[in-house]
């Protein structure tokens, strides 16, 4: 990736990667409870003054931007729609120069009331995830029966220009795996990207397991099954997802993100930022970098690049999740951004 900062600003690794994707969690906190990420009663929150205020929020990203090269920035959660600031932590992220990319990872409920004013304060992009498109399935999968909220933010994502709209899906072994075509029909038929993602083992309670996970392999077959499949002459970058177009599509692509079984560490440009202000170098890693005592301990902008800078050079190799000394980090999906 091309970073516009001076060489030597930018977040390297000692691998030579250049993070240029800035990741950032707005809250632990959500209204859906996803069997494969929270337990049904929900995690313990991050205390309310833990959390990074809007203004704290946009002082990280002005230095992420201006100082360490970062490119685009994606709002995630928990569901980052939660965030009563959400709309002008955008503005805000927009009105920097050079303007960042800006787009929002979320489950879609309450996006049909906020897709206009947040394309009004600049964002580009929006990723829904949705694992299913049965209505039953759904309310089993993420215990709330919201299924039709998702369908209307995705809609209203797509009237609002958030274009391409991607839809995230995860399959479930037993729960929603014979899915893979039906997904796609319904993106297809609503002109919504889709991207599936192997399962990984991020979950609040542990319950992961290598051997029932589905695979990008397995996805393949069953969309092949339906579905011509073309090359895509797009070159993937640093894009963690391998993609195709669909035959007869329009155009449309699908991708499969193998996060497990086809790691894509090697090109990772990203660099996370959690709700309460720890910098993550990857979403597996388990040392945190405290960029909010700092702020608030009064450190200058430069003080804190140079923080950003030092937790991004130790980043590893890779996730490791197939080396028997994996640990699952101690925090869960949620907590750390998407
Ligand atoms: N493995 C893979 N994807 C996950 N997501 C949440 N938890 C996991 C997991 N353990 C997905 C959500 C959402 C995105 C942020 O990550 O479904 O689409
Ligand atoms: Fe919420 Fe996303 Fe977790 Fe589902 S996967 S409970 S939508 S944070």
């Amino acid at each position: 990736m091309n970073s516009p900062v001076a060489a030597g600003s930018a977040l390297v690794d000692r691998f030579g990667r250049v993070a240029t994707d800035l990741r950032v969690s707005l809250t632990d906190r959500c209204n859906l409870r996803c069997s494969y990420c929270m337990p049904a009663e929900g995690l313990p929150w991050l205390p309310a003054p833990h959390l990074l205020t809007d203004a704290e929020v946009i002082r990280l990203i002005t230095v992420a931007v201006r100082q360490l090269g970062v490119t685009e920035v994606r709002f995630t959660g928990g569901e980052p729609l939660l965030r009563p600031g959400l709309p002008a932590i955008v503005a805000a992220a927009a009105a920097l120069r050079p303007r960042p990319t800006l787009s929002l990872t979320t489950n879609g409920i309450g996006l049909a009331r906020t897709a206009t004013a947040l394309r009004d304060a600049g964002l580009d992009r929006v990723n829904v995830s949705l694992d299913t498109v049965d209505a039953d399935r759904f309310a089993a999968l993420t215990r709330r029966r919201r299924h039709h909220d998702v369908l209307a933010g995705l809609a209203a994502a797509r009237e609002a220009g958030l274009r391409p709209v991607k839809i995230n899906s995860v399959l479930l072994r037993g729960v929603n795996d014979d899915e893979a075509p039906a997904l796609l029909r319904f993106a297809l038929a609503n002109s919504y990207e889709l991207r599936f993602i192997e399962q990984m083992p991020l979950d609040a309670q542990h319950g992961w397991d290598r051997a029932r996970m589905v695979t990008a392999t397995e996805i393949l077959a069953a969309l092949r099954a339906e579905f011509t499949l073309l090359p895509d002459p797009a070159p993937r970058g640093g894009a963690p997802a391998e993609t195709w177009l669909v035959a007869g599509g329009d155009g449309l692509r699908v991708g499969v993100i193998g996060s497990v079984t086809r790691p894509f560490c090697g090109d990772c440009d990203r660099t996370r930022l959690t709700a309460d202000g720890q910098v993550r170098a990857c979403l597996f890693a388990t040392e945190e970098s405290d960029l909010r005592g700092a702020l608030r301990a009064g450190a200058d902008d430069e003080e804190l690049a140079r923080r950003w800078r030092a937790a991004m050079a130790g980043k590893r190799a890779g996730h490791g999740i197939d080396d028997p000394s994996f640990l699952q980090p101690s925090r869960p999906m949620s907590a750390i951004g998407g």
